[in-house]
C-alpha cells in the first residue's frame, strides 16, 4: 500500500519537497545575510545587505506559504486515498474473514490508523528538506573548520544513539496503545449497541461503567502515558544535546581548537538555526513510529491478502437455465481458538430450479451456518457446490453469489433499492409491492431511495422483502423471515408470497420453525447437529401440519 501511495503521489511529494527546500534555502540565506551583516565592514555594505535581506524575506513569505499549502493538500489527499484503498479492501474481504476480524477492529483501523499513516507520510517532504538542511549546514560548517565540526558531529552522534534507544521503548508503548485502542472501540460499540439494556438495568449500567469501560480507559491512559513519557524524554534529551553541543563548541572552539572569532560566531549562529530542523527531525520520529505501528496493524488484519472488490463492469451474466443447485459432501467448520468449534457436514443437498425447499431443525443445529455456506459467504473446507454444470470455486464465487437474494435474521436494511442490473428503481416499480405488504403508508420511494420513519422489526423485514423482490434474483434464501410477522403476514408469506415466487420461476430456500406450513414445501431438509437429512417425500402431509 505504501509503495502504491508513494507512486500515486510522486508528483505532489516532489513539488512539496522542492518548495519546502526553496523555503529552507531562503531561510538559510537570511541567516547568512544576518551573519554577514554582523560582520559587515562598512555602513554601505550593511545597506546593500538590507535590500537583499528584504527581497529574500518576501520570497520566503510567499514560498513558505505555498510549500505549507502544498503539504496540507498532500496530507488531506493522502487521508482520502488511504480511506478509499481501505474501503475497497474491506469490500473485497470475504464476509467470513471480516466476521473473524470483528467490526470494531475495522472501525478502529479506518479511523485511527488511516490518520496515523497519512500523518507519517505527509511529513516526508518536510522531513527530507530539514534533513537536507542539516546536511547542507554541516557541510558548510565542515568547510569552515573541520576539527570543530568533528567535535560537533561526535556530540550529536552520541546523542542520537541514546535517542534511538529511547525511541525504541516509545515504539513498544505505541504498539501496546494501539492494541488497547481496539478494546476501546469495542467498548464504544457496546455503549451504542447495548444502550437499551444499559438504560433499563442500572446494575448492568454500573457494571459496564465500573468493570468494563473504566478499566479499559485506564489501560489506554496508562499505555498513552508510557508512550508520551518516552517521546517527551526524547525531545528534551534532543534539546539538551543541542545546547550541550553549543556550549562545548564555544568552549572547545575558543580554548582547544582555537578557531578565529568569525568562524566560532558562524558555528554558533548555524547551531542556533539548526535547532529548528534537528528538533523537527526528532519530533517527526514519533509520527513515523505511529505510522509504522498503524501500518503493521492494518497488515495484521490481512486486508491485503484477499480478493479485490469486483468492478461494476465485471459483473457476469447469471445462468438462466441451471436445473439444479447441489451440494455434495459439504463440510464447514468455524475456525476458532476453542477446542471443538462447531462444524457441519458432510451434507448432501439439492434444489431444482423453481422449487421451494424448506430447512428445519432445532436451535443451533447449523441451519444458518449451512445457508451461509450455500450462498457462498463461507467457503466449505470439503465437498462440492454446483450450479448447473458449473462447479463453484474461488474464481467464480462472486458470480455464483450474484444468483442469490437473501434475508438472514440479522439482515441490514439498505436505503437504496437496486434492480438486478444494479440501477436504482423508481417508485412506480415498487409501489405494488409496498401495497401488497401494507407498507405504502409507511414508506415512500424517491429516486430509488426509501424514505421512512422508524419501523418495527416486522415492518423492516417486509421492506427487506421488497428490496429482495426488486433484485429479481434467481434464488431466494429466507432465514426465519416469518418469525417476526403477525399471523396474517406469516400466513401470507407461506401461502401466497412463496408460491408466487415459485410461479415466477424463482427457486426459494426457506429456513423455518413454522411447522404449520411445512406441508407446503416441495421438499424438506431436517437439520440435526450439523447434518442434514432429506425428509421422506412419501410422508403424509398431515405429519407436518
Ligand atoms: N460466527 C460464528 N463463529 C463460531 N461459531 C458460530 C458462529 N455462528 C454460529 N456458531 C455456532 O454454530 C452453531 C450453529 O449455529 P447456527 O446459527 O447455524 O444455528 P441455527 O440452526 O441457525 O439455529 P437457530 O434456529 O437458532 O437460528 C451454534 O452452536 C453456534 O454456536
Ligand atoms: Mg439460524
Amino acid at each position: 500500500m505504501i509503495q502504491e501511495l508513494v507512486k500515486k503521489f510522486k508528483g505532489p511529494f516532489i513539488w512539496a519537497t522542492v518548495f519546502s527546500a526553496l523555503s529552507s534555502i531562503l531561510s538559510i540565506s537570511l541567516i547568512t545575510l544576518v551573519n554577514e551583516g554582523v560582520n559587515a565592514a562598512s555602513e554601505d555594505d550593511l545597506r546593500g545587505l538590507a535590500g537583499i535581506f528584504l527581497l529574500a524575506l518576501l520570497g520566503m513569505l510567499a514560498i513558505g506559504f505555498f510549500s505549507q499549502w502544498l503539504l496540507a493538500q498532500l496530507g488531506t489527499s493522502l487521508v482520502y486515498k488511504i480511506r478509499l484503498i481501505l474501503l475497497k479492501r474491506v469490500l473485497g474481504v470475504n464476509y467470513e474473514n471480516l466476521e473473524r476480524i470483528g467490526g470494531h477492529r475495522v472501525l478502529a483501523t479506518v479511523t485511527t490508523d488511516v490518520a496515523s499513516i497519512a500523518e507519517s507520510l505527509s511529513i516526508i517532504p518536510i522531513f527530507a528538506v530539514n534533513f537536507a538542511t542539516i546536511l547542507g549546514c554541516f557541510t558548510y560548517l565542515g568547510y569552515l573548520s573541520f576539527p570543530l565540526f568533528l567535535v560537533l558531529f561526535t556530540i550529536l552522534f552520541l546523542g542520537a544513539g541514546l535517542s534511538t534507544m529511547i525511541m525504541r521503548k516509545g515504539e513498544k508503548c505505541f504498539t501496546e496503545l494501539r492494541e488497547q485502542e481496539d478494546g476501546l472501540f469495542n467498548t464504544f460499540k457496546t455503549l451504542v449497541d447495548g444502550s437499551k439494556e444499559l438504560n433499563i438495568n442500572q446494575h448492568r449500567r454500573d457494571f459496564f461503567y465500573k468493570d468494563l469501560a473504566t478499566p479499559n480507559l485506564d489501560q489506554v491512559k496508562s499505555a498513552e502515558m508510557s508512550a508520551n513519557f518516552f517521546w517527551i524524554l526524547n525531545q528534551n534529551w534532543a534539546g539538551s544535546v543541542l545546547f550541550l553541543g553549543l556550549g562545548l563548541l564555544v568552549y572547545i572552539g575558543s580554548l582547544v581548537v582555537k578557531v578565529p572569532h568569525e568562524v566560532l560566531t558562524s558555528f554558533v549562529l548555524f547551531m542556533i538555526y539548526l535547532m529548528g530542523p534537528i528538533g523537527f527531525v526528532m519530533r517527526s520520529f514519533s509520527s513515523v513510529f505511529k505510522g509504522k505501528v498503524a501500518y503493521q496493524k492494518i497488515q495484521s488484519l490481512n486486508l491485503f491478502e484477499h480478493e479485490q472488490v469486483e468492478q461494476r463492469s465485471a459483473v457476469q451474466e447469471r445462468l438462466k437455465d441451471w436445473q439444479t443447485l447441489s451440494a455434495k459432501g459439504l463440510c464447514y467448520s468455524y475456525r476458532q481458538e476453542q477446542e471443538t468449534p462447531f462444524s457441519i457436514g458432510p451434507i448432501d443437498f439439492s434444489v431444482s430450479q423453481g422449487e421451494v425447499v424448506y430447512i428445519r431443525g432445532s436451535n443451533g443445529s447449523g441451519k444458518s451456518t449451512f445457508a451461509k455456506v450455500l450462498v457462498g459467504l463461507y467457503q466449505a473446507q470439503k465437498g462440492e457446490l454446483r450450479l448447473g454444470d458449473k462447479c463453484i470455486d474461488k474464481d467464480n464465487i462472486q458470480w455464483y453469489r450474484n444468483h442469490f437474494s437473501t434475508i438472514f435474521s440479522d439482515f441490514y436494511l439498505f436505503e437504496h433499492i437496486l434492480d438486478k442490473h444494479g440501477a436504482l428503481v423508481e417508485q412506480a416499480e415498487v409501489q405494488a409491492h409496498l401495497e401488497k405488504l401494507q407498507m405504502a403508508d409507511k414508506v415512500s420511494v424517491r429516486d430509488g431511495k426509501l424514505t421512512m420513519t422508524t419501523l418495527s422489526q416486522g415492518q423492516r423485514k417486509r421492506l427487506a422483502m421488497i428490496l429482495a423482490y426488486a433484485e429479481d434474483a434467481a434464488i431466494y434464501l429466507f432465514d426465519e423471515w416469518a418469525a417476526d410477522q403477525d399471523p396474517y403476514f406469516r400466513d401470507y408469506f407461506y401461502r401466497e408470497l412463496l408460491p408466487e415466487l415459485k410461479s415466477r420461476g424463482k427457486t426459494v430456500i426457506v429456513i423455518s420453525h413454522d411447522d404449520r406450513y411445512f406441508h407446503l414445501a416441495d421438499r424438506m431438509y431436517q437439520f440435526d447437529s450439523g447434518t442434514a437429512v432429506l425428509e421422506n417425500q412419501e410422508q403424509p402431509q398431515e405429519q407436518f401440519a
